[in-house]
Order: C-alpha cells, then sequence, then structure tokens
C-alpha cells in the first residue's frame, strides 16, 4: 500500500503523537528523492528495526553550492512513492520548502573537523547544508533512530557529531554501500551518465580495492595513489579531487592501514561528481 505523503509538520506531529502515545519506535530515512535500491536498503533496515518508517524526501537548496547541480538533481517524487509502496513505509514526507526554511529563517548548523576536509574543501558550505537540514528533519520527525548510507562516509560522520554535540535523542545507523553489479555505488547522480560513463565510471570500484588489497599487504600509500590516479584517468576521470587514505573516526590522513581506515575518493566522470569509499582493513602491529 502506499504511504501518505505529509507536507506540512503539524500533520507529521499529530501522526508522530498517535505512535508515540501508543509506545511505538519511530525510524526515519532522510533522502533528496530519486530512490535507488541504496536507499531501499535503508528503508528495509529502519523497517526491521522499528515500529513505525518515515522516509523524508527534500532536495535540500542549502547543501548545494552549485545551482546548476541543483537545478538539475533529479526529481522523481511519483516514481519513488511508487518504489516505496512495496515496503513497510509509514509516511512520506516530503516538506514543502517553507516547512524547513520558513521566511527570515536564520540559523546554521555547522561542524567543523570532520567536515572540514575531503568535501567540505571542495564543496564550501555543503556540509553546512547538510547539518542543518538533517538536524530539523530530526527534531521535526522525533525519530529515535535514522539511516544513512556509508557510501556518503564523511556525510555519515558529520551527522554522527551533529547529533551528538547537540544532544538530539537519536541514534545514527550506518549502513553499507549498494552497488550496481559492475561495482558501481549506487547513486542518484548516476541517472546522469551515458551508457558509456557508466561503463567507465565502474572502474573505479576495482581501482580502489586493488589499492586497499596491496596497503593491507604492507605497501605504503602515496606511491600507490600515484598508480590508481594514472588508471582512473585513463579510464576517463578527467578531475580526480581527492584520492586519499584517512581514518574513520576523525578522517585525518594515514599512510598505512594502522587504524580503521577508509579510502575515499570524488573524481568527475562527463561533468558529473561522483564519490565513493571503502573500508580498509585494519594493520594489526
Ligand atoms: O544524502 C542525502 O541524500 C542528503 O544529503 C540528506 C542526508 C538527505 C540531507 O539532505
Amino acid at each position: 500500500m502506499t504511504a501518505p505523503i505529509l507536507r506540512r509538520l503539524n500533520d507529521l506531529r499529530a501522526e508522530h503523537g498517535t505512535w508515540i502515545r501508543a509506545g511505538e519506535s519511530v525510524a526515519v530515512v532522510p533522502t533528496m528523492g530519486a530512490l535507488h535500491a541504496g536507499h531501499l536498503s535503508l528503508v528495509e533496515a529502519a523497517c526491521a528495526a522499528c515500529d513505525r518508517v518515515i522516509v523524508t524526501i527534500f532536495v535540500n537548496p542549502r547543501q548545494f553550492n552549485n545551482a546548476a547541480d541543483l537545478a538539475n538533481y533529479p526529481r522523481t517524487e511519483h516514481e519513488d512513492a511508487i518504489k516505496l509502496a512495496g515496503l513497510d513505509v509509514d509516511v512520506i514526507y516530503v516538506p514543502d520548502g517553507d516547512q524547513i526554511y520558513p521566511d527570515g529563517y536564520a540559523t546554521n548548523v555547522s561542524v567543523s573537523g570532520v567536515a572540514d576536509v575531503l568535501d567540505g574543501e571542495f564543496r564550501h558550505g555543503h556540509f553546512d547544508g547538510v547539518a542543518t537540514v538533517v538536524a530539523k528533519l530530526f527534531l521535526q520527525t522525533g525519530a529515535q533512530k535514522a539511516y544513512f548510507g556509508q557510501k556518503d562516509f564523511q556525510q555519515l560522520m558529520v551527522v554522527k557529531r551533529m547529533a551528538r554535540d547537540l544532544d538530539i535523542p537519536i541514534e545514527v545507523i550506518g549502513c553499507a554501500t549498494v552497488r550496481e553489479a559492475s561495482g558501481l555505488a549506487m547513486s542518484s547522480r548516476n541517472l546522469r551518465l551515458s551508457p558509456e560513463g557508466l561503463e567507465r565510471a565502474a572502474k573505479l570500484y576495482p581501482v580502489m580495492q586493488q589499492v586497499a588489497a596491496r596497503l593491507v599487504g604492507g605497501e605504503s600509500f602515496a606511491p600507490l595513489a600515484d598508480e590508481a590516479r594514472i588508471k582512473l584517468q585513463a579510464a576517463g576521470f578527467n578531475d580526480i579531487e581527492y584520492f586519499d587514505l584517512r581514518c574513520e573516526e576523525h578522517l585525518q590522513l594515514l599512510d598505512r592501514p594502522t587504524r580503521p581506515a577508509r579510502l575515499l575518493v570524488a573524481a568527475w566522470m562527463d561533468g558529473i561528481r561522483l564519490i565513493d569509499n571503502i573500508e580498509v582493513d585494519e594493520l594489526k602491529a
């Protein structure tokens, strides 16, 4: 059955109030729509853990640092609702713009540290926009658990930090990246790649896997990164913004995975910015 679409905060609160009075647990899955199997896996995890599930769809203007990117972001509300119909979702919250940013809105949530590196360097203001909207969605939905994909690993770390720092009583849960059969991480942005672009973009994952395997074999990162950049350029990635090995907790640079570590990449293919990351097994001393 299709879940009701609510666009006003008062309606969401009314629904939420009846759940809480009945002692039911509530999960939220925040999205910007254009749902794919990665999002659906988050919804499934939420449905398995909580009595009630809210999926939010809001293309948040404050997290786009490029007007064309915002204008071109896919908006597929009808198809999204159909995809969610097969799952046990209770409400799809698609807030009108003024429900998030009413007239005179003046508050910004800004996380430092984990938000300053990687995408924080290349997409100025992006994580302020993410932290602000996610804080609002946490407070508006009153959920006890929230589900995010590890595909946006830095975002996950930023959101966890924000919720802890602001004492928002919610558990933030990261779920494994879902990949196409080709290995390409699922992303709403993949919709904008041509068939050839999709094929070339799929070269990213094996290159990352090879680097991760060689790190675990004891090699140091710098020469591996140089080799990987050359391979990615040959595959058609024309601008590799970062190809970094970083510790998971604080996202500090590493040369060897001596702590829980991730390999994180952002690179452009055919005018589309793609990001991906994988876990690297820790080297035991
Ligand atoms: O990952 C996303 O789709 C967005 O950044 C999020 C978390 C829904 C906030 O707008």
